[in-house]
This record gives structure tokens, C-alpha cells and sequence, in this order.
């Protein structure tokens, strides 16, 4: 990447026009505010999925949610309970262990608005140097040319726990530190769950996910989008589809912004309170041979109001490989990519601009 300067700072004084490297006439524009159009994206009851009498149901919706969208919500009160990943879902169970509670989600929502807040020389610590992947900045800038993204964001690897970087994560501020700890086992937890039920779902052998994902790649990036005078001449994030098996967003204090592609056009999501936003991602559309796709979705910013958002990434394990399962092929349903290394396919996608699916092209 290359380095690129804060948006944030930038925002800060008032500017008589937008510098050009922002601008983005080149991005089509949102179908805007069809009410009817944003109602529509599928909510999962977590609590349906694991209780008996509607498990059935439940999972049929889950299972078309992720055909027809490659993408739901799922509310937070609903799944503090239930989530044990490992198969005998024992409603009550996590209620004690869990720790995915209003509370966790509420101190992550104001850590991550104080960190951001920070004095930029504190920022400067974790800032992205010309090279490197995961800090402050913009991770996805590989030439001096490129439009840039008005938005700053904070990448790091957060699981599992020896991948860290020693100069980001150990070195955060407490107790945000801890918080972020916390938030990414609790994640890593329900995506296991979810792509369990996933796997369920679409009659794919279930210890075939689990190998997929048991120790996988977890990573989170915050994103913090500053106001724009002009909002649609800029692009908070650009389009583009997650290279992860999954991605739970969670969009922090809940300013409309994010966008999803469905049939050609970009419809609005409205951010429910403490629901998180599950998406698929490339690797899953690999693993489940393009049984679910993944979507994309881009950010747009808003003219009075600052936005932040925190994707959590979950990806199969690093030492693992990454290709269409076993259990979903046969004569009839050829594998339509390739079986890599997750180490290689991990690496791609910081090496080009952010784009569409990009993340599939070279796996066919
Ligand atoms: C993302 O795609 O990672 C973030 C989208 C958002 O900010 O809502
Ligand atoms: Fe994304």
C-alpha cells in the first residue's frame, strides 16, 4: 500500500472544493430510499435456529437470505443466548459464557468513537507504512494515480491470537485493548455457528466447514467515514465484494451509509439497533461452489453526520487450503474454481485496488 493522508484530518477545515483524487463520477448512483426495497433484507431470528419446533423454517430462511441477498442481519438480542458452534445448541447456554452482550457492544461502540477521536499523534503509532497491510490508512492503494476513498480505516489481524501484529494490537490503548479482545472471540463464535448452519443449510458435510474455519483467519477493520459537503461526489468506500468466508458488520452508530448490489442496483441498508449485518464473502462462495455468492457493497458518506462501522472478517485457516468442498461436488456439479493455499489466496487481494468480486477472477 501506499501511504495516503487521513480524511478525517483532512474534513476537519472546512474546504472550498473536494480534492480531485476523491472524486468519483465514475460510480453509478444509488437507487435511493424505496422504503419498500429496504424492509426486504431478510432479518434471521438466531433463537429460530436453534429451538426445534421452528429450526426448519428458520433455516430455510437463512438458506434464502444467503441465495437471494449473500447477505442478512441478525439481531443481537436475539442470539445472546443460543450460540454454541459445536453442534448441541442448548438454549441457555451461553447465557453465562457468552459475553456478546448489549454491554460488550455498547463499550465497542464508544471505544471505537474514542479511538478515533485520539490526537492524531497518537494515531500515528499504528499508522500503515508503503508496504505494510494492517494499521490506519488506506490498505487497498497500490498506485499514486488512484481514486482514494473518503474514509479512513483501522486494519488489523485479530485472530487467532499468535498472528497479531506486536506493534498494533498489543500496543491499543486499554481498556479498548480488552474490548476488542473480548468482541473478536465472541465473533469468532458466531461465525462458526453461522457457517455451521450454513453448511446444514445447503446439505454440505458440516466437518467439512469446520476444517475449513476451525482456527481461521479473523481480521476487523474499523472504518471511520468524516462528513463531505458534497456526499455524492465522493465514495466512503469504494464497491467491492470481501475476500473473507464471512464478514459481521456492525455498523457503530447507526448513520445510514452501506449499500449492497442486489439485482444490478445499489439499494440502501437502514442500520437496525445492535443487529449485525452477516455477509458472504468470496471464500464461502468458493467453499460452497457457488452455492451462496458474495455480495457486493460499498459505503456512502453522509453530509452533516461522521459514520463508523466495524467489519469483522472471518476467513478459513491460514494453514489450511481454500477450495470448493468435497461434499458439494459430483458428476453433475463440476468445481467451477481451484483448491489453493489460503496463504496465497490471503495475500491477493492487498495487492490491487479494491473492485467488484475481484478476489474470484484468479481462482477459476
Ligand atoms: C465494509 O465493507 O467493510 C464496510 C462497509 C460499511 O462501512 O458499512
Ligand atoms: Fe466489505
Amino acid at each position: 500500500s501506499l501511504l495516503v493522508p487521513s480524511v478525517q484530518e483532512l474534513a476537519k477545515k472546512p474546504i472550498a472544493t473536494i480534492p480531485p483524487r476523491y472524486l468519483r463520477p465514475d460510480l453509478e448512483k444509488p437507487i435511493v430510499s424505496n422504503a419498500g426495497s429496504i424492509s426486504e433484507i431478510p432479518v434471521i431470528d438466531m433463537e429460530g435456529l436453534v429451538s426445534k419446533e421452528s429450526m426448519d423454517s428458520s433455516l430455510a430462511k437463512l438458506d434464502f437470505a444467503c441465495k437471494e441477498w449473500g447477505f442478512f442481519q441478525v439481531q443481537l438480542a436475539l442470539c445472546i443466548y443460543h450460540l454454541n458452534p459445536y453442534s448441541t445448541l442448548v438454549p441457555g447456554e451461553y447465557l453465562i459464557n457468552h459475553g456478546m452482550s448489549l454491554s460488550l457492544v455498547e463499550k465497542v461502540k464508544t471505544e471505537i468513537q474514542d479511538f478515533f477521536n485520539l490526537a492524531m499523534e497518537e494515531k500515528k503509532k499504528y499508522w500503515l507504512y508503503p508496504g505494510d497491510v494492517e494499521g490506519f490508512g488506506q490498505a487497498f492503494v497500490v498506485s499514486d494515480e488512484q481514486k482514494l476513498d473518503w474514509g479512513d480505516m483501522f486494519f488489523l489481524t485479530t485472530l487467532p491470537v499468535y498472528s497479531r501484529k506486536p506493534h498494533l494490537f498489543p500496543k491499543l490503548p486499554l481498556p479498548f485493548r480488552d474490548t476488542l479482545n473480548q468482541y473478536s472471540l465472541e465473533l469468532e463464535k458466531l461465525a462458526m455457528a453461522i457457517l455451521v448452519q450454513k453448511a446444514e443449510a445447503i446439505n454440505m458435510n458440516v466437518e467439512e466447514m469446520r476444517e475449513f474455519f476451525e482456527g481461521g483467519l479473523q481480521s476487523m477493520r474499523t472504518n471511520y467515514y468524516p462528513p463531505c459537503g458534497e456526499p455524492e461526489q465522493v465514495i466512503g468506500l469504494s464497491p467491492h465484494s470481501d475476500a473473507t468466508g464471512l464478514t459481521i458488520l456492525h455498523q457503530v452508530n447507526e448513520v445510514e451509509g452501506l449499500q449492497v448490489k442486489k439485482d444490478g442496483k445499489w439499494l440502501p441498508v437502514k442500520p437496525l439497533p445492535n443487529a449485525f449485518i452477516v455477509n458472504i464473502g468470496d471464500a464461502l462462495e468458493i467453499i460452497t461452489n457457488v452455492v451462496y455468492r458474495s455480495i457486493e457493497h460499498r459505503a456512502t458518506v453522509n453530509s452533516e453526520k461522521e459514520r463508523l462501522s466495524i467489519a469483522t472478517f472471518y476467513s478459513p485457516n491460514y494453514n489450511g487450503e481454500v477450495g470448493p468442498a468435497p461434499s458439494l461436488i459430483s458428476e453433475g456439479n463440476q468445481a467451477l474454481f481451484r483448491r489453493v493455499r489460503v496463504e496465497d489466496y490471503s495475500k491477493a487481494p492487498f495487492t490491487r485496488q479494491l473492485y467488484e468480486k475481484s478476489h474470484l477472477d484468479s481462482m477459476r
